[in-house]
């Protein structure tokens, strides 16, 4: 049998049969040599939920491997499965089910590898405990605080310590103590509601399902008893009601749905409810689930809910009770766990996805990084893997939300790196910074449209990309300068000159480039704004700043210049002798010797840059101006 229809169908029955019990979630926190694999293992198999089949092919591994003797390697079976996952499935997080007399349970089992935090930030999306591990003989690690640290930030209530590998120091009480005393006084900082600890042996079942005979001394829960009894009963319920629109149910004109899943409250025919960010209010005329309409319903369903006036509503809104309404903004303090290689780079746009919406946003100071052994304040002008840090962030548009304290499910966000989608960071909002509220845009009655009329030109920004003596700055002057000859506005941007003023303070690490480009492209912008065609030259070297300057202005108004000259060129030319002092040593960080460019991937034009004479180089971009009408 596929073990990959095992979990899919076993899960199906499984539900069925547990109906009526309640359910926990919890995930398990340790690496692997902490006995993470076989404690998993020795829960589904005590607990029954193994299919013979899986039994009989694990007694066989078990004896051919011989690493515990006689009996089942547990750690075998869910390794195993991994593997299997690993080959075929490509999530991280694995969950498996089982279920005793009292309570069903889903664990989600994060492996223990360097990227854990990014594991454990999934699994414990909507756990209710976490199992850290513990080895008896190693005790309390900076991992194991990390752990807990990242449990309580992501607010899990309840902990299980689990003192496990108690066999291996003689069933010693005062190893369970000394542990125990440890962890107290690291962990009174934290806001868990309870902390359980259990001395145990996975690998003999001593405290896992069955007591331990040679633990008489506890006379506390197995872990199986306490993971049957803990109050973990959700208050989500409890809060005030909160569903973000995963999208627009519109199968004909006469129907149009919201669908999605409630994060919060509860949900009945007849409330009025308002979208957060637009202020529209509207009342609920049904709500449509799988099972046909209801009169009402809870937080966790999936729902299509219509309405009883045609509001303006789309993928991304946040549908609210109109009396405890979420709160609107676009700047704020927040946590953030970091779970890439590359560290946080301030300034750099990042997509930021908080419920079913996503926005483009930056980081626009580190306040500090946490010690998660001390909690002391570090200072931090990066954030690296697995590191936490408090921040200021700003979006580019307002979202709604609630502080995560008040309400994890709409408070919670992950960052995604725009180049690789890949997910690079979790965090949690503290609070809207205020200093922006009252800040609002200016309406203006003349706007660039009509100031480019008055000078009869459609108004844009030219960025000229490439490396240092790549002749950037030679073809934008000769192009300005042409641009001038035929009455048109412009103004030049260039690097050297920009960094002996506005950005006198920056030099040339790459959290200070990504600066640099940030005023310019604000720069850039208003120059658009006024009407102007604006020439920015500069190495500009990082794909996300430059789509960054891209978004700030509208489709059309950005036009890249990649200044494709070969580095073996622009080092030859060495206009300023500054590539022999980067390969001398001398200065640091040099573009194309010691620090990185990458080329763009779709300019507007490209300039063969090493070949032909600057004069020819400057007519290819008047061309195309001319061409795609920016010159009226
Ligand atoms: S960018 O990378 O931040 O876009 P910018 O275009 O503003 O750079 O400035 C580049 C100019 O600074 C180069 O043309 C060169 O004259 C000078 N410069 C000094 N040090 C460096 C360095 N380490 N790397 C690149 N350029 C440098």
């Amino acid at each position: 049998m596929d073990n990959r229809d095992f979990d899919a169908a076993a899960f199906a029955d499984y539900l069925h049969r547990h109906e009526t019990k309640d359910l926990l979630r919890f995930l398990t926190c340790g690496s692997v040599d902490d006995g993470k694999s076989t404690l998993i293992g020795r829960l589904l198999y005590d607990t029954k939920l193994l299919f013979e089949d899986q039994l009989a092919t694990l007694q066989k591994d078990s004896m051919k491997h011989g690493t515990v003797g006689e009996d089942i390697d547990f750690a075998l079976l869910v390794d195993g499965l991994e593997a299997e996952r690993e080959q075929g499935i490509t999530i991280d997080v694995a969950y498996r089910f089982f279920a005793t007399d009292k309570r069903k349970f889903i664990v989600a089992d994060t492996p223990g590898h360097e990227q854990y935090t990014r594991n454990m930030a999934t699994g414990a999306s909507n756990a209710d405990l976490a199992v850290i591990l513990i080895d008896a003989r190693k005790g309390v690690l900076t991992q194991t605080r990390r752990h807990s640290y990242i449990a309580s930030l992501l607010g899990i209530k309840n902990v299980v310590l689990a003192i496990n590998k108690i066999d291996l120091v003689d069933y010693s009480r005062d190893v369970f103590d000394k542990i125990l005393a440890d962890y107290d006084s690291f962990a009174h900082e934290l806001t868990f509601q309870s902390i359980q600890p259990i001395p145990m042996s996975a690998r003999f079942g001593d405290n896992v399902t069955q007591r331990g005979e040679k633990l008489g001394w506890y006379d506390g829960p197995t872990l199986i008893e306490h993971l049957e009894a803990v109050d973990v009963s959700s208050d989500a319920i409890h809060k005030p009601f909160r569903m973000p629109v995963q999208w627009v149910n519109r199968p004909n004109l006469d129907f149009r749905g919201y669908s999605g899943t409630i994060a919060s409250g509860k949900l009945t025919k007849g409330d009025e409810l308002v979208v957060a960010a637009s202020g529209r209010t509207s009342s609920v005329k049904a709500i449509v689930t799988y099972d046909g309409e209801k009169e009402s319903a809870i937080a966790g369903e999936a729902v299509t809910v219509t309405l009883a006036d045609e509001i303006d509503i789309s993928r991304g809104d946040l549908l609210s009770e109109v009396t405890h309404r979420p709160e609107v903004a676009d700047q704020f303090s927040a946590h953030l766990i970091w779970m890439h290689d590359e560290p946080l780079m301030p300034g750099r746009s990042y997509l930021f996805k908080i419920g079913t919406r996503t926005v483009s946003g930056s980081v626009t100071e580190i306040k500090y990084n946490v010690d998660v052994n001390s909690f002391q304040r570090l200072a931090a002008k990066k954030v690296a893997l697995n590191e936490v840090s408090v921040v200021n962030l700003s979006f580019r548009e307002p979202i709604a939300f609630d502080a995560y304290a008040e309400n994890p499910q709409t408070g919670g966000f992950i960052v995604i790196d725009r180049l690789s989608n890949l997910t690079v960071g979790a965090g949690m909002i503290d609070f809207a910074l205020r200093r922006a509220s009252n800040i609002h845009w200016q309406a203006i009655d003349l706007d660039k449209k009509a100031r480019g009329e008055l000078m009869a030109q459609r108004p844009a920004a030219l960025w000229f990309t490439g490396l240092s003596g790549a002749g950037k700055s030679t073809v934008a002057n000769l192009v300005e300068k042409r641009l001038f000859a035929m009455g048109k506005h412009t103004y030049l941007l260039d690097g050297d000159n920009i960094r002996h003023g506005l950005n006198r303070d920056l030099g040339f690490t790459e959290a200070d480039r990504v600066e640099n480009i940030r005023r310019v492209a604000e720069t850039a912008r208003l120059f658009v704004d006024a009407g102007v065609i604006v020439l920015c030259s500069f190495i500009s070297p990082y794909r996300a700043e430059r789509r960054m300057a891209r978004e700030l202005l509208e489709p059309g108004e950005f036009v890249e210049v990649f200044v494709d000259t070969p580095l073996h060129v622009a080092e030859r030319r060495d206009p300023k002798g500054l590539y022999k002092q980067a390969r001398q040593g001398r200065i640091k960080n040099f573009t194309g010797i010691d620090s990185p460019y990458e080329p763009p991937e779709a300019a507007e034009i490209n300039l063969a840059a090493g070949m032909a004479p600057p004069e020819d180089l400057a007519e290819q971009v008047i061309h195309y101006l001319e061409e795609h009408g920016y010159l009226g």
